[in-house]
């Protein structure tokens, strides 16, 4: 009999098209028909289904939303304030400011913010504030930055483009073919296809939007020289920090290589699952904003506010970055023993623990991967092949899931060296679409 998990995820998929709002949170990411589509209760990271079955997160965590852990004591108690206070009003609240001042005195650089809800309207204001600011049209961009129009108008013409930015094959439909040429791809580390770009378009380019780290640090003199070609050519330098902010170093992961934006834009863990986007900047950066009409009704309620100032205010006496980034090489160590111990081959595919991750090495890659993950599953445990850690993951779960997971690499081993990869699979091989969390 199918679950109630299943069956309300059966419904959803007639109700709302893509069944959910989130692509990565699909179940058919992870292994179709098994992974639960929907939760009625999380904390820490442990998680329980509609079914009422119990799991341990060892997976994404909210997708990066959540760096301590789901509802987390302290934010909650912020936040159920702000709710009970009175979450809007038709006066302005207070704590949008504080923000303000919180971040700025965190980046020094930066003399002021703007709020969003979500990333990839926050990087939509960045992109608006910079073309305002410059009188320029053109973007160019080497990082994931959300769904919206500037951002995809990159794969028209061809839907390729994006294939390093984590979106291969990606058609642009519903974005105008008036973007077309509008912005550009480049290559992280890539000295040479960034100065091509420059040579051609910099003069046109408003801004260069880029993720400052993801899984691996900027090599040396990268940003160095991305910084002196924006200043060459009056190019805004924005990074976009949605996903690497906080984790890798408490605020933007910028501040530890020394190299500034001139605006930067954060989201997902600076509201630890609740809604806040912020775009910092310094003001001439910022210039642009009072020129355009960046406003939005929501973008003014309370919870967001509060929920970041707790949320940083854990962060930063926790010194919940360091932490992560440990577990998640504690991770990233008992993947690889565990493959040298069954002879399973796979390798780490993070420099960084905060976003630890690791890929099997067989033609046959993503199969494995989603049976690794039904028999996880079957152990009570969400786990795929990355981990965003959090500040509720602790020694004792990670041993309950290394014991686990060796159990699960033997039953692994023997169905790789049976050929039996595909026929223990209890549903489809998992889809791929969207590469970014197994890159
Ligand atoms: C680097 C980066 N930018 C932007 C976004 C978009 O953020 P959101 O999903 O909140 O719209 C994401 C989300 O994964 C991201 O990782």
């Amino acid at each position: 009999m199918p679950s109630k998990t299943e069956t309300l995820y059966l419904h959803a998929k007639q109700r709302i098209p893509g069944g959910t709002q989130l692509l990565s949170k699909r179940p058919e990411m992870m292994a179709p028909d098994l992974w639960p589509a929907y939760y009625q209760k999380a904390f820490g990271c442990e998680v329980i289904d509609l079914d009422g079955r119990h799991y341990y997160d060892m997976s994404t965590c909210g997708i990066g939303s959540c760096m301590l852990g789901f509802a987390d004591p302290e934010v909650t108690e912020a936040v159920v304030k702000a709710v009970k206070d009175g979450s809007m009003s038709s006066l302005n609240c207070y704590e949008e400011v504080e923000l303000a001042d919180k971040l700025c005195q965190i980046h020094p650089w930066a003399t002021q913010a703007r709020f969003a809800r979500t990333g990839g309207e926050s990087m939509a204001i960045a992109v608006r504030i910079a073309r305002s600011t410059t009188d320029k049209n053109e973007v160019a961009i080497c990082g994931y930055h959300g769904w919206t129009d500037w951002y995809i108008a990159a794969n028209l013409g061809d839907s390729n483009n994006l294939r390093n930015m984590l979106l291969p094959g990606l058609d642009a439909y519903g974005v105008p073919e008036q973007l077309r040429g509008t912005t550009h791809t480049f290559s992280y580390g890539d000295q040479a296809s960034f100065l091509e770009l420059i040579k051609n378009r910099g003069n046109k380019l408003a801004a260069v939007v880029m993720e400052p780290m993801r899984h691996h640090a900027p090599p040396a003199g990268f940003m160095e020289l991305i910084r002196s070609e924006c200043d060459k050519y009056g190019i805004i330098l924005i990074f976009d920090e949605i996903t690497i902010g906080w984790r890798y170093c408490f605020g933007g992961s910028h501040l530890n290589f020394g190299v500034n934006p001139d605006i930067a834009v954060f989201a997902k863990a600076l509201g630890n699952g609740h809604p806040i986007g912020a775009v910092i900047g310094t003001a001439e950066a910022m210039s642009g904003v009072s020129r355009s009409f960046i406003s939005s009704t929501y973008w003014t309620e309370r919870v967001g506010p509060a929920a970041a100032l707790a949320t940083i205010a854990k962060m930063e006496k926790s010194n919940a970055a360091k932490y992560v980034n440990d577990f998640g090489v504690k991770m990233m160590a008992v993947w690889t023993e565990l493959g040298e111990k069954h002879q399973v081959k796979l390798h780490t595919t993070s420099e960084v623990g905060c976003l630890a991750s690791f890929a099997f090495d067989y033609p046959d890659a993503n199969a494995i991967r989603t049976l690794y993950t039904q028999l996880m599953l079957e152990q009570g445990f969400l786990a795929g092949c990355a981990i965003y850690p959090t500040l509720s993951h602790n020694e004792a779960i990670l041993n309950k899931f290394t014991g686990t997971a060796d159990a699960v690499f033997a039953q692994l081993a023997k169905a790789i060296s049976l050929n039996q990869v595909e026929s223990s699979l209890r549903g489809p091989v998992a889809h791929t679409t969207f590469q970014r969390l197994i890159k």
